[in-house]
């Protein structure tokens, strides 16, 4: 089994669409799981990559259904996890749409992928601000998970990622970048419940593909080019885009969370120099405009 072939599930998604895209030009086949083979808004940007035309293979995967997963899986000799739903909206059934896809689709994933080797970037991460018992259940999953993959004896790495914003690739906008179009539009929400961030896209794919080249890593990987509070965030929008109607909001909509540079420093002391929040901030507002979410 060549350790250059991967899979990628929720390889259509926001960070899912970068990862592929910087393992192609890694030279790595990859399997990228989508939800909806038909659906182009999920196939056509990935089709679209560098080294797509001879490196990539789509599977169309339903995280409930553990056959489809094998099916992606096979001949893999790792797999990146990001394929979950991830809402920051009000969700009415938690079960049904986070939690089960959340959880036995993770567990189905790492039963599958025992065959493969290595396990990373499993970004254990369900959000939804206003689905009750949320946090319980992340904790849960997390701890779960680890649980499971010691059972089983299955080689897992962890990328904790903050909220991820920056250039898109996939036509579709996931819940941190519907955040910072929000915060362009005047919505005054603090998210104090899981803001603990801000990380450039790049950052986070290049993150899952250290932790998978170096197998000294080991564990969860806090993933945010500093600790900071969501306050902080807007600031800096307002100072940078003065031309919208972002709001003025307290800097410590975290009391709690103490602001640090090196919260990240697994990650750094595995070489990643992360991209600052000025220039994902930037290269978040640009790809909006430029794909017409923003005028
Ligand atoms: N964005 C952030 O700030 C952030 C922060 C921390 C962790 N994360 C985690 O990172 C991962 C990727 O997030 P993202 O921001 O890239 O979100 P995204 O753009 O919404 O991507 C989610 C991906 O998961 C797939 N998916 C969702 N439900 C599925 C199901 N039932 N069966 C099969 N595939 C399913 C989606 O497929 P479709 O495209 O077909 O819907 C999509 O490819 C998620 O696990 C998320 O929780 C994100």
């Amino acid at each position: 089994m060549s350790s250059k072939v991967v899979c990628v599930t929720g390889g259509s998604g926001c960070i899912g669409s970068w990862l592929v895209h910087l393992l192609l030009d890694r030279g790595y086949t990859v399997h990228a799981t989508v939800k909806d083979l038909k659906d182009e808004n999920e196939t056509k940007h990935l089709e679209a990559l560098e080294g797509a035309e001879t490196r990539l293979r789509l599977f169309q995967i339903d995280l409930l259904d553990y056959n489809s997963i094998t099916a992606a899986v096979k001949g893999c000799a790792g797999v990146f996890h990001l394929a979950s739903p991830c809402i920051v909206d009000r969700v009415y059934d938690p079960q049904k749409e986070l939690l089960d896809p959340a959880i036995k689709g993770t567990v189905n994933v790492l039963t599958a992928a025992k065959e493969a080797g290595r396990i990373a970037g499993l970004t254990l991460n369900i959000a939804s601000k206003r689905s009750y018992g949320i946090p319980y259940q992340k904790l849960w999953l997390r701890k779960r998970a680890w649980e499971f993959a010691k059972e089983k004896g299955l080689d897992v790495v962890v990328v904790n990622p903050g909220t991820v914003m920056g250039p898109v690739i996939s036509p579709r906008l996931n819940a941190s970048m519907l955040m910072l179009l929000r915060i362009l539009q005047g919505c005054t929400e603090t998210y104090e419940n899981f803001f603990m961030g801000s990380v450039h896209f790049k950052d986070v794919a290049l993150a899952h593909i250290l932790v998978y080249e170096n197998k000294s890593a080991t564990g969860r990987h806090l993933c945010v080019e500093a600790i900071s509070r969501y306050g902080d965030l807007v600031a800096k929008v307002a100072e940078l885009y003065p031309e919208y109607k972002v709001p003025r909001l307290p800097r410590d909509t975290q009391p709690g969370l103490l602001r640090a540079k090196d919260g990240s420093k697994k990650l750094i002391d595995l070489g990643l120099e992360f991209i600052p929040m000025e220039q994902i901030i930037r290269d978040g507002v640009e790809s909006l405009k430029s794909k017409g979410f923003i005028s």
